[in-house]
């Protein structure tokens, strides 16, 4: 029998045996290794008399993919075995309960904060944030407010430095100057954000929320101020029509001022806003006086526009039913579950589980 031959019955009995995947390794090496038997056959090739070369090529050919292709087989076979043993170890015991999934829940204010940043950037206007540590002059000065005004009281601002320089803002606006004078006009922009006096009772918190709003364009008038202000309502409180009364007022960075009142009900102890014969006061607005036009150096004899602040958490309370103001801020987790938003990208099949 010729070497081939022996080589190949040798080797398939080995191979029909059960073998790990060291010992196949081995036998793979041990045939076709640097100095594995079938590789010197091919060394041999060269010393064969040439009549007999292709024959002895072709059968040792032959020998080698059957070989080779025994070996792959016998591989693939270990591993389904060990694929499967394994699935039969670690299989998963579906009948256990799951674990509860604890969702967490949107907060009025910030709700309330998407509804009215979705509201306006549909009529065209950005949000723009700005810092809750601001400087005096952004807060007052830049804002017309004279230096003996009762807002820049100790009693109502809190002051962080001896020399009144950095103070925690007492509103929105601003980030009116702060847009301002990092742009040029035009500008039409609403500005959310946390704000802080010192005042605390039932409906006051030192920590509040507002919305300040600034368009400014060569032709804006009080009538786009009317408009703007008459579609947000709507749309924010989900009513065809409002109720909705201009009150001249007094602000020291408009000229002329108004504060604004909506019309509204209570029936069954419910607030229904639109309707009925009583007022409810929900922001102050006018339009930009010309002297913080000038702080901010654009041209009042060119440009021109309104500004409004709108109190957020009062709407917030206005539109979901919550009486206490107090509330938003008492991180009381059991109230948050029922005066929370559930995230909406939350698939509905897990909602519900951790209640
Ligand atoms: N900043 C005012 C406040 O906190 C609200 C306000 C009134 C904002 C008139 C404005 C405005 O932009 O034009 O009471």
């Amino acid at each position: 029998m010729s070497d081939i031959k022996k080589i190949k019955d040798e080797y398939f009995l080995k191979l029909s045996k059960e073998l790990d995947i060291n010992q196949i390794n081995q036998i793979k090496t041990d045939l076709f290794g640097k100095n594995g038997l079938v590789s010197s056959q091919f060394k041999q090739l060269g010393k064969i008399a040439e009549d007999e070369r292709k024959k002895f090529a072709s059968e040792l050919n032959n020998v080698k993919d059957e070989l080779q292709k025994l070996i792959v087989s016998k591989i693939e076979e270990i591993e389904i075995k060990e694929i499967n043993q394994k699935l039969e170890k670690e299989k998963v015991d579906i009948t256990l309960p799951e674990r509860p999934f604890a969702d967490g829940k949107i907060h009025p204010v910030s709700q309330v904060i998407d509804e009215i940043s979705s509201i306006f950037s549909e009529i065209g206007f950005s949000v723009e944030e700005g810092p809750d540590v601001e400087n005096e002059y952004n807060n007052f000065t830049a804002l017309n407010t004279p230096d003996n005004h009762p807002a820049r009281d100790m009693h109502d601002t809190f002051y962080l430095d001896e020399k009144k320089e950095l103070l925690l803002r007492t509103h929105t606006s601003p980030v009116q100057i702060r847009t301002m004078l990092n742009d040029k006009p035009p500008f039409k922009i609403i500005a959310p954000g946390r704000t802080y006096r010192s005042d605390s009772d039932q409906t006051h918190a030192p920590m509040f929320h507002q919305v300040e709003g600034l368009h400014i364009d060569k032709d804006i008038n009080m009538g786009h101020l009317k408009g703007c202000l008459n579609y947000f309502i709507k749309e924010f409180f989900e009513v065809d029509k409002i109720k909705m009364r201009f009150r001249p007022s007094h602000f020291p960075f408009t000229e002329p001022s108004a504060e604004v009142d909506i019309g509204y009900e209570i029936k069954d102890g419910k607030i229904i806003i639109g309707e009925g014969n009583k007022w409810l006061e929900i922001l102050g607005c006018g339009m930009v006086h010309p002297n913080v036009l000038k702080n901010v150096n654009v041209d009042p004899g060119e440009f021109q526009g309104y500004a409004f602040g709108i109190g957020i958490d009062r709407l917030a309370m206005l539109k979901y039913g919550i009486n206490d103001l107090r509330a938003f801020f008492d991180c009381d987790y059991r109230w948050l579950n029922q005066f929370g938003f559930d995230p909406i990208d939350v698939p509905s099949s897990y909602r519900g589980l951790s209640r």
